[in-house]
């Protein structure tokens, strides 16, 4: 199931825009050029996009305006992409950030 508004009470109908392919955490996935990461995920249902540093808590959209950073997650290997104002491109690489990385903290004990 797509989670996706296609038509809008205020903007009217959404104009679909060409499909294109991105991976999430190695996953393949589809999106709509040039729409907000963060609306990509979305529409595949993809609720967390970090964790934060200290407490390991997830986050995800909140502002949606570019403003809160509960959304920035590593893109194409570059980590506090804040992807609600970020536009799908095809091919990119979206990767859960975990603190200011990509990688889930070691464990402790290992
Ligand atoms: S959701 Fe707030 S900056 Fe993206």
């Amino acid at each position: 199931m797509e989670y996706r508004i296609r038509e809008h009470p205020i903007l009217g109908e959404i104009e679909e825009t060409k499909k294109v392919r991105f991976t999430y955490d190695g996953k393949t996935m589809e999106g709509r050029e040039g729409e907000p990461v963060a609306m990509a995920l979305k529409a595949a249902g993809v609720q967390i996009h970090r964790y934060t540093r200290k407490k390991h808590e997830p986050r995800g959209i909140f502002c949606a305006i570019g403003r809160c950073t509960d959304c920035v997650m590593v893109v194409d290997g570059v980590p506090n992409v804040r992807t609600c104002v970020t536009p799908l491109k095809e091919g990119m690489r979206v990767e859960t950030q975990y603190g200011i990385s990509a990688r889930p903290p070691e464990k402790e004990g290992k």
